[in-house]
């Protein structure tokens, strides 16, 4: 078994100009699904994965993100005092440890290589590591990062999440060679950034969820450009295959939802609303007769 994994890299420093107007003064990061930030999923399912450190890539704006991580005394004691033990329960949920937080800025936009590249030495150099793309937002018993965890401590090697999407949508993704599979695991021969229509090794599509050796920050130190004119992270995994290392991947068991584009989102909020005890009838119910409403219109 390799090294416990206790590091998580997010690159947060997007603009989320595909939120406007909603994103001019706050982070995308910040967008809730019913009331809990996209940030706050990522965390949740990085604690449950047994991450310790939470290192974030940010940019110019991105202040409220940072807020949102201090404790906010005022609120806690107005709570304690109002005897609202529910809400002071999940605001402490939130609360992170001092010095469990770091904050890196990427200075430019290069792509997602370089994001992950500038947290390079928060990491020590024999360190594996994970990152979390928060605009993926999964839901899965036990959560995604956790059975990639467990996965890894099996094969070593890096680890990337992967799920089959349709052909006319994968060349949105990096998309997995597959040399062997194994059935929830493949393991890799290539990965494409991009590939251009009918061009894609396969349908297997990298979601935002990695566990990488340490030798991927020493790939993405050559800061080569790839797919778009940006420092690829997928450049920087298929490196390590042509180096003769294992990369493999992990079909998650559970539904991934794209919140970095609208649909996404809202079908998030759909699932997560429906989730919820305090929520779920009176939704589903609404939901219901929004759809009875369509059928008779047509
Ligand atoms: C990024 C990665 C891509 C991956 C995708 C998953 O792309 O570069 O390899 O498949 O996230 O969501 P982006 O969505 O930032 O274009």
């Amino acid at each position: 078994m390799g090294r416990k994994v206790t590091k998580a890299i997010f690159p947060v420093a997007g603009l989320g100009t595909r939120f406007l107007p909603a994103t001019k003064s706050i982070p995308k990061e910040i967008l809730s699904l019913v009331d809990k930030p996209l940030i706050q999923y990522a965390i949740d399912e990085a604690r449950a994965a047994g991450i310790e450190e939470f290192i974030f890539v940010t940019s110019r704006g991105k202040g409220a993100l940072e807020d949102y991580f201090d404790h906010a005394h005022e609120l806690e004691s107005s709570l304690r005092k109002s005897g609202k033990d529910k809400l002071l329960d999940i605001l402490r949920g939130t609360n992170m440890d001092s010095g469990a937080i770091a904050y890196i800025r990427q200075h430019k936009a290069l792509g997602l290589g370089h994001a992950v590249w500038c947290a390079r030495r928060l990491l020590q150099e024999d360190e594996p590591f994970a990152v979390v793309l928060t605009d993926d937002v999964i839901q899965g018993e036990p959560p995604c990062l956790q059975q990639m965890i467990e996965a890894y401590e099996e094969t070593g090697g890096s680890m990337v999440a992967t799920m089959e999407v349709p052909t006319e949508k994968v060349s949105a993704y990096g998309v997995l060679d597959v040399a062997e599979d194994m059935g929830a695991i493949v393991r890799a021969k290539g990965m494409v950034e991009k590939p251009a229509a009918g061009t894609q090794p396969s349908n297997l599509a990298v979601i935002g969820r990695y566990i990488l050796a340490p030798t991927v920050m020493q790939n993405l130190n050559k800061l080569k450009q790839g797919a778009g004119g940006e420092i690829q992270l997928t450049d920087a995994i298929a490196d390590e295959i042509a180096e003769g290392r294992d990369v493999f991947g992990l079909r998650f068991r559970g539904q991934r939802f794209d919140c970095g584009s609208k649909a996404g989102f809202l079908q998030a909020t759909v699932a997560f609303g429906l989730e919820r005890d305090d929520l779920k009838d009176e939704f589903a119910d609404y939901l219901a007769e929004v759809v009875a409403m369509r059928r008779a219109a047509e």
